[in-house]
């Protein structure tokens, strides 16, 4: 089998989605290593970040403070990313939107995972907008990067009840148990060649359901 592909992700919070990549990796059930976490934010302002040198990986942040503007600051994030060699990039709760220098780099393999059925509702408070909506089911997706917000092409999704006493917070944590099974899955699969960017063709599993959009 070919080296575990490196990975490069991107938070801006607490991390539950990279400690759930984390943890995989230790299990033997996702093919990547984590090659280094980077964040816009400073360890004292990023949970996601501390963890991630407490447990010796490499970490950089890249604020917009310290840019003259954001075309500068996307330049140097993509720099930043560049230098840790990544075969993928993983936003997993990464708060900026990438601009043009990152994804003329990294477009194409680049993953997010959000915390609804995409295209419904992208951008900020999704369950607390599925939840406003009235929707009864809703989940997560990974999907490729694109120059919009939650916009490029579907990988996975999966699937979960909205409880009628359900409130946001409620709702995003049930959201989040999906999502903890589905990115780390999605890197394996990418990183073993079982889901191939080119053909669309993912594995089956456990009623998740995975798309061949791409
Ligand atoms: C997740 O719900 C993800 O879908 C969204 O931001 C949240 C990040 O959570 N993009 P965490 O920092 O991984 O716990």
């Amino acid at each position: 089998m070919a080296d575990p592909i490196a990975l490069v992700v991107l938070v801006s919070g607490r991390g539950s989605n990279l400690h759930a990549i984390a943890e995989a990796i230790d299990a033997g059930a996702c093919h990547a290593r984590i090659a280094a976490v980077i964040s816009d934010r400073g360890p004292d302002r990023c949970e996601a970040l501390s963890w991630a040198t407490g447990r010796g990986i490499t970490t950089a942040t890249v604020p917009p403070k310290a840019h003259a503007d954001r075309t500068a600051w996307d330049a140097a994030l993509a720099e930043e990313v560049a230098a840790h060699a990544p075969g993928l990039v993983v936003l997993a709760g990464f708060m900026k939107i990438v601009g043009p220098a990152f994804l003329q780099r990294f477009g194409g393999r680049t993953l997010n995972v959000h915390p609804s059925l995409l295209p419904a509702f992208p951008g900020l408070r999704a369950p607390e907008q599925a939840i406003a909506a009235g929707v009864r089911i809703s989940g997560c997706t990974v999907h490729l990067v694109d120059a919009g917000v939650d916009t490029g092409p579907i990988l996975a999704q999966a699937a979960v009840p909205v409880r009628p006493d359900d409130d946001a917070a409620r709702l995003h944590a049930r959201i989040q148990r999906h999502e903890h099974r589905l990115l780390p899955r999605v890197v394996h699969w990418l990183g073993t060649g079982e889901l191939s960017l080119e053909r669309g063709i993912a594995p089956e599993a456990d009623g998740v359901l995975y798309s061949p959009s791409v």
